[in-house]
């Protein structure tokens, strides 16, 4: 069963440079958690403070309530997959599997009933046998995955273990890696720069810059409710509209941007005056079919890209600033032609407002 891990105002400096900052959170007993950040942002580091490979400079990490001071990677009840898998290529699938177990003097006869019980758990029944160069891409990871569970942890951290992957492999292997998760109920602590992953995996998930966690919870949280411009331009596409926020009118507020004056939702309570950004998602815009809007925009249609399910359209507004947006092919012509000026609309609700000062990106 899984534990859970409290991190302490945990931080890691490697001679000056701090890599990890004042991470102060908390993953539950048998959650996917993942933690999503571009490269350098301090993740890998953070699971090697974690399994106990490095130590943290300030703060203090507990596992099941314990503080893991002082107890060394070998002691904890974690396991740690890398990306590259680090399996023994020559060996067969089953000595890989049960290779922790033998360093743990668990009896062959023993060892042998646990590796046939994990490879059914990983959906790899009677391959036992076959050495781990002759499998595929998809194989090796659910050894990798068969071996880390072998020695029964209560926290297993995954480091990107799905980049080395086709495409179409990575897709099913999510699905798979949840069912493995949700079948064995072990905390996963799972690190990504992929943002489906982390969406289609997590049951919750930290947004990560700069060695710092920027927002924390629910996919749907992060992917609507961004905090800070980091989170609203890292996840997921947006467009962005600069300016000064002039009035402020029930629950919304107007902004004077190059573009025009724009209705906006305010959820952080921005004050007259501020410099602020407008982030509005290319799904949530349309073309104007005649009713009132909260934003609307005269543009010129430049370029559009025909994806099947979606087409997703380059516009340039009036002062010249480009605009994508993203509208579902519903079979209808729509009569797309460079040059063309059209209108297109959003609403206050979908234009989110925040503060330029707390940028980074
Ligand atoms: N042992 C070390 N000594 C000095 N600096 C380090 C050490 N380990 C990591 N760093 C630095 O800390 C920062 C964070 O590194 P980390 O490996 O945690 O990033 P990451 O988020 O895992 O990136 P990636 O997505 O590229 O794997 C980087 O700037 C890196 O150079
Ligand atoms: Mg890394």
């Amino acid at each position: 069963m899984g534990q859970d891990v409290q991190l302490s105002n945990v931080g890691m400096c490697f001679d000056e440079f701090w890599a990890v900052r004042n991470v102060d959170m908390h993953i539950e007993a048998g959650e996917f958690f993942s933690f999503l950040g571009p490269s350098g942002c301090g993740k890998t580091t953070l699971l090697r403070l974690i399994s106990g490979f490095l130590d943290p400079s300030e703060g203090v990490i507990s596992i099941n309530g314990q503080d893991m001071r002082g107890i060394g990677p070998n002691k904890r009840h974690t396991a740690m997959i890398f990306q590259n898998l680090a399996l023994f290529p020559l060996m067969s699938v089953a000595h890989n599997i049960g290779f922790g177990l033998e360093i743990k003097r668990v009896p062959k006869l023993e060892r042998e009933k646990r590796v046939d019980e994990l490879l059914e758990l990983v959906d790899l029944p009677g391959v036992g046998d076959k050495k781990v160069e002759d499998l595929s891409g998809g194989q090796k990871q659910r050894v990798a995955i068969a071996r880390a569970l072998a020695v029964e942890p209560s926290v297993l951290m995954l480091d990107e273990p799905l980049s080395a992957l086709d495409l179409k492999l990575r897709h099913h292997m999510r699905a798979e890696l949840r069912k493995i998760q949700r079948r064995t109920k072990v905390t996963f602590i799972y690190i990504t720069h992929d943002q489906g992953e982390a969406f289609t995996m997590s049951d919750r998930l930290a947004v990560m810059s700069d060695g710092k966690i920027e927002q924390l919870g629910y996919p749907d949280a992060i992917y609507n409710n961004p905090a800070t411009p980091f989170v609203a331009s890292f996840v997921g596409e947006t467009n962005t509209f600069h300016g000064s926020l002039s009035e402020i009118k029930d629950s919304s507020a107007i902004i004077d941007t190059p573009t025009g004056p724009l209705h906006c939702r305010n959820p952080q309570n921005l004050g007259q005056g501020t410099d602020s950004i407008a982030f509005v998602r290319p799904e949530t815009i349309s073309f104007m079919n005649g009713a009132q809007a909260d934003n609307s925009l005269p543009c010129t249609i430049d370029t559009w890209s025909f994806e099947g399910a979606f087409i997703t359209i380059q516009l340039k507004t009036g002062d010249g600033k480009p605009l994508t947006m993203r509208i579902s092919n519903r079979g209808a012509d729509l009569n797309l032609e460079p040059g063309k000026d059209v209108h297109v609309a959003f609403s206050a609700d979908n234009a989110l407002l925040l503060p330029k000062e707390a940028s980074h990106a």
